[in-house]
């Protein structure tokens, strides 16, 4: 049998939509991590392997070629800008990354600061603006950075919008829409392709998409 097929899935909110939509495409992979806090888990049966990860890290085990595929979200894409194939867009945990801040808080005239866990995608962002910003680096919990003056924006994931309200912030444009995406590493790609084109196959017909 070939070495198996190893596949790097994001811990929490999106373990479960993403565990979902491989069930349906033929691979039960539910079933033992429910109860498991093992990080690497074995399905000889369907020749595979997972490995659970941080979903930012989701995209360094495939880029390194510790996991043939990931299961990431098209924000950590846009923020990392890897060398992994982008195969499949899988429609899942949709949201979209924002600009918030205070109401009725004109943006500063002279370098606005702007909290977040995407510098990246913020800097590209007031590039194309034509505004000159100051990044302000965060992990978590952007929200607070407005409140408490740190920042006078920030630049965040939004998907029911309840965190912004609930602390009192607007939304002042949207950035760009994010769903999860299946990546692959390119070596892999090339030498496990039957594989990774069965799996991504199925699961492309499971959410109706072409895959690319
Ligand atoms: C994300 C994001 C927002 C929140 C948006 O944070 O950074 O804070 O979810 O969701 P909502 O629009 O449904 O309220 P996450 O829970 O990942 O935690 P974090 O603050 O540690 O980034």
């Amino acid at each position: 049998m070939h070495k198996p097929l190893t596949i790097a899935m994001p811990k929490g909110r999106i373990f479960e939509e993403a565990a979902e939509l491989m069930k349906k495409a033929g691979y039960d992979l539910l079933a033992e991590q429910e109860e498991s806090r093992k990080l690497i888990l074995e399905f000889p049966e369907q020749n595979i392997r997972i490995m659970m990860a941080k979903p930012m890290d989701v995209v360094t085990y495939v880029e390194y070629g510790t996991a043939d595929i990931g299961i990431a979200g098209k924000d950590v894409l846009l923020e990392q800008d890897r060398d992994v194939y982008e195969v499949l867009d899988l429609g899942i945990s949709p949201c979209y990354i924002a600009v918030a801040g205070l109401p009725d808080q004109p943006l500063s005239k002279i370098a606005p600061k702007i909290a977040t866990k995407y510098p990246k995608v913020a800097s590209d962002y007031f590039r194309e603006q034509g505004e000159q910003i100051e990044i302000i680096p965060l992990n978590g919990s952007i929200e607070i950075a407005p409140l408490i003056g740190l920042a006078d924006r920030i630049v965040d994931i939004v998907s029911t919008g309840r965190t912004l309200k609930e602390n009192g912030l607007v939304e002042y444009e949207k950035i760009v829409g994010i769903t999860s995406r299946m990546i692959v590493n390119p070596v892999s790609y090339r030498l496990k392709s039957k594989e990774i084109d069965e799996m991504v196959n199925q699961l492309s017909e499971v959410v109706g998409e072409d895959f690319v």
